[in-house]
């Protein structure tokens, strides 16, 4: 799988549980872009699938297997590991959940990052060259919220994960104070101003939709 020619192909995962949410809307986004550069597109939403993360049986760190960065754990995400390795672009979406990625993005990490990477420091990726990576965040919290609440020490460590795979491009997106209710008198939610979220949802998010549309044309070109 390493060394083959990948499909000109850019796969959006959906590490939210929903389906209409910010989160998805940016994915679509970056898809539509990668779709304007002749890309086939492809939508995985994790919460669809039946998976665990990485149980630690190290069957893909063996001399015998660890160059073929497979997973011998076969459930639902099988096929997608095996669709990420196999397209030029990959853009992963997660809304903030208690700050870092939902659990079910998590997982995939362990999995994906890990077949990937050999325990050896002269060639630490298996991988010849890996897919273009795009990481889309989308949070409460306002962008100058983010480094006092650590986030952005943490989600570096993303950067610094997936720079192991030689991938020729990796990139973030953070969408922050986003509208995350369809209606917020419904909720007791006394720390958010509502008018203010319209606001930011009516003039910085549409902003968010333009750069992840032009994410996904940058993934789009490592062909
Ligand atoms: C379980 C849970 C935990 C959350 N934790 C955080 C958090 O730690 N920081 C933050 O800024 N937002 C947090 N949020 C808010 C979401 O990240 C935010 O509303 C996001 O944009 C929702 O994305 P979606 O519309 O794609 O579902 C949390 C939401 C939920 C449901």
């Amino acid at each position: 799988m390493s060394g083959k020619k990948r499909t000109h192909r850019v796969v959006a995962v959906n590490g939210g549980p929903r389906k209409n949410g910010n989160t998805a809307r940016l994915l679509e986004e970056a898809l539509s872009g990668a779709a304007r550069q002749g890309a086939a597109t492809e939508t995985v939403h994790l919460y669809d699938l039946n998976f665990k993360g990485c149980r630690s049986c190290f069957w893909c760190k063996t001399k015998e297997n660890y160059l073929a960065g497979r997973c011998a754990q076969k459930d639902g995400l099988s096929p997608v590991l095996d669709l990420l390795a196999d397209s030029t672009g990959v853009v992963m979406g997660s809304p903030i959940y208690l700050g870092d990625v939902t659990g079910a993005l998590r997982a995939l990490f362990e999995r994906f990052v890990f077949i990937n990477l050999a325990y050896d420091l002269d060639a630490p990726s298996v991988l010849k060259k890996g897919p273009s990576v795009g990481l889309v965040y989308t949070m409460n919290i306002p962008k100058e919220g983010m480094g006092p609440a650590g986030y952005e020490v943490i989600l570096d460590t993303h950067a610094q994960f997936f720079s192991r795979l030689k991938s020729p491009r990796f990139e973030q997106l953070f969408s922050c104070d986003t509208y995350q209710f369809d209606d917020y008198s419904k909720f007791h939610a006394p720390m958010f101003n509502e008018p203010h979220k319209k606001e930011v949802r009516a003039t910085q998010f549409p902003l968010d939709l333009r750069q992840a549309f032009e994410m996904g044309q940058r993934l789009a070109q490592n062909k």
